[in-house]
């Protein structure tokens, strides 16, 4: 079962927002300067990192620190795989769907975790502990079909090692 959540209702921690304002502000960016887009991703990266995702409202935060549009950053957030507007899991499985990938198997792995969790892609388990997405290629075509843990790799995964991946995790867990 999904967990729905309407970005509109996120509450933004304030001590979280503190963080990110005095990082931003070690940057010492000058706002009138067209260079200051160059330090866009690296302070989405620190947002999504304190923050677990990037909700609507923080882009619009974001946006109004940095003196750049919230279309541009609410289209780099959608360019890269890495960032995302929703929440996740503490695992989050992404299930690459590029077209190397996609013709060795992809869309059977996606099938098989959808199968195995009982959600969706683009979804989180009730528990918050796993999520799934499709991806666009991830630039490791060479170990088609690929899976992604949070930002580990596995290359060359076959639909039999969906269960060990997803006990991968729970080991994971066990060790952090
Ligand atoms: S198509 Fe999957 S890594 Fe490139």
């Amino acid at each position: 079962m999904a967990t729905e959540t309407d970005t509109r209702e996120i509450h933004i921690p304030a001590n979280l927002l503190d963080e990110l304002d005095r990082y931003i502000g070690d940057l010492k960016i000058d706002l009138n300067s067209e260079r200051r887009k160059g330090y866009l991703i690296q302070i989405l990266h620190k947002a999504q990192s304190l923050f677990g995702f990037l909700p609507e409202p923080l882009q619009i935060i974001i946006s109004q620190k940095l003196n750049i549009s919230h279309a541009e950053i609410s289209g780099v957030i959608s360019f890269y795989n890495y960032f995302t507007a929703t929440p996740k899991g503490r695992y989050r499985i992404s299930v690459c769907m590029g077209t190397a990938c996609f013709v060795k198997g992809g869309e059977k792995l996606l099938e098989e975790f959808e199968k195995f969790l009982e959600i969706k892609a683009g979804e989180v388990t009730p528990d918050g502990k796993y999520s799934i997405d499709a991806l666009r290629c991830i630039g490791a075509c060479g170990l088609a079909p690929v899976v992604m843990i949070n930002d580990k790799i596995y290359g060359n995964v076959t639909v039999k090692q969906v269960g060990d991946i997803i006990e991968d995790c729970l080991l994971m867990e066990a060790e952090a």
